[in-house]
């Protein structure tokens, strides 16, 4: 599998698929195997991109972490793939990372996607939260947050139902580097408020969100539909936050049916 130096770190990356540029952006504390059947599926359409985060997955665990190092580490990865203009979508803290890239690079964003996240930055009580997690993680280990964050990912059923897929999950959040950890916490407390950018967002947008995620629930999921003007929601039933895996069938064809009025 491929990985791309990009200034002293290295970044693995998926690229599968040719025609329209589909970047997918991973959550926390995950990697590119969050999308892995969207990879299956959409290639056949799109050339589908999806690294793994800097400190997650395959990736260097390089300091420097910010939304902003995230999004640059990105661009610098579509340069060197020789892609200008794609379509970019983010899950969770990937859609953070998104919006920093839109911030930075408007003119590298030709669509969005906006999956199980938010727009706002943490509250005081939220950032207290992240503290603990990253005290956490440097005392427990990975497998610690692995374990906590589990049920947030998946339904209750689900997990009873499909434990070889929870098992998948948990392990690759426990696999995530201590560092990597911390550095995303630490750099999820710092990110800017991004609520007052989606009125002025111009390209079309697709938001997508579990019915059952309680990290980014389907109200807020809906005042970003509010305030993006080209945008569409699709609210995917018996879906926590990792609906890419919980219902990749679901959301395969949400992103298909959208990016259908794309072209
Ligand atoms: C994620 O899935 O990326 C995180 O849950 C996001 C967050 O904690 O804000």
């Amino acid at each position: 599998m491929p990985t791309a130096d990009l200034d002293g770190v290295s970044i693995f990356y998926h690229d599968e698929g040719q025609g329209e540029p589909l970047l997918l952006v991973h959550g926390f504390p995950l990697s590119s195997d969050l999308y892995q059947a969207q990879r299956a599926a959409l290639s056949r359409r799109f050339r589908v991109i999806t690294p793994d985060l800097r400190g997650m997955g395959r990736s260097d665990p390089q300091p420097g972490y910010s939304m902003d190092t995230y999004a640059d580490d990105l661009v610098a990865l579509l340069d060197r793939l020789g892609v200008g203009q794609a379509i970019v979508g983010g899950m969770s803290m990937g859609g953070y990372v998104v919006f920093a890239l839109l911030r930075r690079r408007p003119d590298r964003v030709r669509g969005l996607i906006l999956i199980d996240t938010k727009a706002a930055a943490d509250t005081e009580e939220g950032r207290q939260g992240r503290y603990k997690m990253i005290d956490q993680a440097r005392s427990e280990g990975a497998t610690a947050i692995a374990d906590a964050m589990l049920p947030k990912m998946l339904t209750e059923p689900t997990r009873d139902q499909q434990p070889e897929l929870a098992e998948f999950v948990h392990g690759m959040m426990a696999a995530t580097p201590v560092d990597g950890i911390t550095g995303a916490l630490e750099s999820m407390t710092l990110r800017p408020d991004s609520t007052s950018m989606l009125a002025a967002i111009e390209v079309p947008t697709l938001i997508i969100v579990g019915n059952e995620d309680q990290v980014t629930p389907v109200a807020v999921a809906q005042e970003m539909h509010k305030a993006i003007p080209n945008s569409e929601l699709v609210i995917i039933d018996g879906a926590a936050h990792a609906a890419t895996l919980e219902r990749p069938a679901a959301v395969n064809e949400a992103i298909e049916e959208w990016a259908n009025q794309l072209t």
